[in-house]
């Protein structure tokens, strides 16, 4: 037999030196949510491990992160007040801005800050816009989601990640950002985030379900790849820096079609849905969590992910799993 393809799997150094795709701490990116208060360290109940923190409580856990390598964090506020208008969105004193300064008084550059960019959990009906006539209303919502950003970019926020769906928010955000002089902040946008049913868990988390109907006229339909192709397209051309797709594990294969279509970095975001099922399953002992964490993070990276957002690195790097 001349061929052999067992050959290299023989022993573990032959299986390390033929390893196709290798993770690495720089990739990951963790979500945290943002409370108010003071000392509060609160579990999420549907996100085993997963908690909400006030400020400094978020300092802290942030710090004892940095020292397994975890520099990359995403913020998401929860807590504000609510209003039609969504306010407090863009106000300099929310829970978000608040953490930002807080954080980069205390790490610099030595942390990477992304904040999330979306109004649901600021909207009394928390939809990811402004409502009018029943209807999220998309140039309304533009404004409001390019002032948010600007807000969290003053607050001195590296990274802003624009969860909303709207169209041309990309543009609006870049435009307003270079206006005031923060040509340096970068867009992940969240290009291909799709209506799914996967982010159950994180609703409870960000108190932001829509109290009426569902996101589906602004978020993506999960029949359409071309479509998804198109949405990061018109990403790119608004000026996007990252494009992500979202969720993850049912999406593997807009995240492969997009690495053949784009020289950007692609991004993924393993979402709490996702993570909550790992979660459940290793406690009742169904499955291995090690095991199934890596191969899942290997597939996302494998499919062309070079940047991975999710609730599991802690669990990853406090354990040395990589
Ligand atoms: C809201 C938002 C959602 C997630 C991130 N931002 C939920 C939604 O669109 O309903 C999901 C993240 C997760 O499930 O982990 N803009
Ligand atoms: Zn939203």
């Amino acid at each position: 037999m001349l061929h052999r393809p067992r050959r290299l799997r023989k022993n573990p150094l032959v299986r390390e030196m033929v390893a196709e795709t290798r993770l690495s701490k720089d990739m990951f990116v963790y979500p945290y949510f943002v409370v108010p208060g003071t000392n509060v360290t609160h579990a999420i109940d549907a996100m085993p491990g997963v908690n909400h923190y006030s400020v400094d409580t978020l300092v802290k856990d942030v710090e004892a992160g940095m020292k397994k390598g975890l520099n990359k964090i995403m913020l998401f506020g929860v807590g504000d007040e609510k209003s039609a208008d969504a306010k407090s969105a863009y106000h300099d004193q929310s829970l978000v801005p608040t953490a930002v300064r807080e954080l980069k008084k205390q790490f610099g550059e030595d942390l990477y800050v992304i904040t999330d960019v979306c109004v649901c959990s600021y909207t009394t009906h928390g939809h990811c816009g402004i409502m009018e006539n029943d209807y999220v209303q998309n140039d309304k919502t533009v404004d409001v989601i390019a002032k948010m950003a600007l807000t969290h970019a003053q607050a001195g926020a590296d990274m802003f990640a624009p969860s909303d769906m709207m169209d041309g928010r990309i543009e609006a955000m870049r435009n307003l950002l270079d206006e005031n002089g923060f040509v340096n902040a970068a867009i992940m946008s969240h290009a291909t985030k799709f209506a799914s049913a996967y982010y159950g868990p994180f609703r409870e988390a960000a108190d932001c379900a829509p109290s009426k109907g569902d996101r589906k006229a602004y978020q993506m339909d999960f029949r359409n790849p071309l479509e998804a192709l198109r949405e990061a397209q018109l990403d790119e051309q608004e000026g996007a820096d990252v494009l992500m797709v979202k969720p993850g594990l049912a999406y593997l294969d807009i995240i492969q079609r997009l690495k053949q279509d784009t020289n950007l970095p692609i991004a993924v975001y393993n979402v709490s849905g996702e993570y909550s099922m790992v979660k459940a399953a290793a406690e009742r002992g169904w499955i291995d969590e090690q095991k199934v964490v890596m191969e899942t993070m290997h597939a996302f990276a494998r499919a062309g992910a070079s940047i991975i957002t999710t609730y599991h690195i802690k669990d990853i790097l406090n354990n040395d799993w990589i």
